[in-house]
């Protein structure tokens, strides 16, 4: 079993470390925010991942993973480091900020005094690889002892330990065949099973992760961009993407139209892409992400408009908001369509009333003028609109006769397209979908 560290214990960091604690290694995961540290090595995850507390605390019972904030202990017990440091988009521009990799690898670097390898899985703009490496090399005391992997990570949140465990391929971007033996002895488990291998070079590596992501969002803003078409003529979105999806070259996924992407990954790593594509000179062949960017942004103004359009004005109007989440099994509200939109209608003079499962704690700590309700029901109370905006579960079971005797009006705008007409017509509600017959178009 392998000596392993995993550097920064955001989403990647921790799923990655406990994952790979769970098959055996020793791992040591290091991040510089002491607070965290601590309540990780109590067995306390940050945020909600399920299944992912569990996996952390079997490994902190069996004693196959430790917390650190020490450069010293993490560059000592390891000789495998796992960089999983965040590269979130730069407060200044659309551009990667990536002075978490830059700060690791330069506390990292002097510590390295003997053979090691270093295994970047952080999503960085093309590049980056071979500046790490030649970094590595120059300001190491084990110099070119000191390799590195680009092995890139596709963990979806709310699947991130089944993703990490079992991932649909495991790409390695490498610069000596020597290395890939201690990657696929640590990956053993998975390669043992069907996951595909992919050896290759640094840079093409990097751009597997950006090319997975951009296509994804594209296919979502693809379909959005035909939820205007079908809404301005009564066609059904849904139905269209079945039957092309039914062709395997297009294939099903991620076609589903509605409010469209967020969270901490998609709409960050387009950008990036596309700073990073200018900078070598070929922004106008990737002019196409500004415009999968603004299809998808719009969508959020879009379900605004409906929900003028439904009460007329919504000043003073009270609407009820289901979901904060980017999307279900997360808390994370990071660039979340849901949130931007409760903000939209708040800012516009609605009295906004917002649940969500598991984000209502991110919610308030952003201090919003949006009234968090815990109680799936009382967020009902008086509601002159219904929005669905996030698709958990729980918004697909509800009691409709009891939460009919709440609201004011019984009118809903589904956001992700899931609620079943039937049920909710059948209890007396007037529901709109994104792109579907019966909707009403707000262009
Ligand atoms: C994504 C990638 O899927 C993952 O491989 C990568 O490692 C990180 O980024 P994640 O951010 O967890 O994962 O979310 P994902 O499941 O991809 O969903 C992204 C967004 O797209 C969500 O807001 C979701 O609601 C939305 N979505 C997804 C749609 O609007 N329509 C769809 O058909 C699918």
């Amino acid at each position: 079993m392998a000596r392993i560290s995993v550097i920064g214990t955001g989403y990647l960091g921790v799923t990655h470390a406990a994952c790979m604690a769970s098959l055996g290694h020793d791992v040591v995961a290091l991040d510089v925010d002491e607070a965290k540290v601590t309540s990780l090595a109590a067995g306390k995850v940050p945020f909600h991942e399920p299944g992912l507390p569990e996996l952390l605390q079997e490994s902190l019972a069996s004693g196959k993973i430790n917390f650190t904030t020490s450069w010293v202990d993490l560059a000592a017990h390891a000789d495998v480091h796992f960089l999983c440091v965040g590269t979130p988009q730069s407060p200044e521009s659309p551009a990667a900020d990536l002075s978490q990799i830059q700060s690791a690898i330069r506390s990292l670097a002097p510590l390295l005094t003997k053979p090691c390898l270093i295994v970047g899985k952080s999503t960085v703009p093309v590049g980056t690889a071979q500046w790490i490496s030649d970094y590595l090399v120059a300001n190491s005391p084990a110099g070119n002892d000191v390799h590195l992997v680009w092995n890139p990570e596709f963990l979806r949140e709310g699947f991130a330990v089944q993703d990490t465990l079992h991932p649909d391929r495991i790409v390695l971007g490498i610069k000596n065949e020597t290395d890939v033996a201690v990657l696929t002895d640590i990956y053993a488990t998975a390669l043992s099973g069907d996951t595909p291998l992919v050896v290759t070079d640094y840079a093409t590596a990097e751009l597997v992760k950006v090319a997975a992501n951009a296509f994804l969002a594209t296919k979502i803003s693809f379909i959005n961009a035909f939820a205007y078409l079908a809404d301005e003529v009564g066609a059904d979105v849904g139905t269209l993407a079945d039957a092309i999806g039914h062709d395997t070259r297009i294939g099903r996924r991620f076609l589903n139209a509605g409010i469209g992407f967020g969270g901490g990954c998609l709409p960050k790593d387009i950008r990036a892409l596309r700073a990073r594509a200018t900078e070598l000179g070929l922004s106008e062949h990737f002019e196409f992400l500004k415009n999968v960017d603004e299809v998808n942004k719009s969508r959020r103004d879009y379900v605004f408009a409906l929900a003028i359009r439904n009460l007329g004005s919504i000043t003073g109007k009270t609407i009820a908001i289901l979901g904060a989440a980017f999307k279900p099994d997360s808390d994370d509200i990071r660039d979340s369509p849901a949130l931007d939109i409760a903000l939209l209608l708040a800012k516009g003079g609605a009295n906004v009333r917002l649940h969500d499962p598991v984000a209502l704690p991110q919610v308030r700590g952003r201090n919003l003028p949006i009234l968090a309700v815990e109680n799936v029901e009382e967020v009902f109370d008086g509601a002159d609109l219904v929005l669905h905006l996030t698709e958990w579960k729980l918004y697909r079971e509800l009691d409709l006769q009891s939460i009919s005797e709440r609201v004011a009006n019984k009118v809903i705008i589904d956001g992700r397209n899931c609620l079943d007409l039937a049920l909710w017509s059948s209890a007396g509600w007037q529901v709109t979908y994104l792109g579907k017959p019966g909707s009403q178009s707000a262009l």
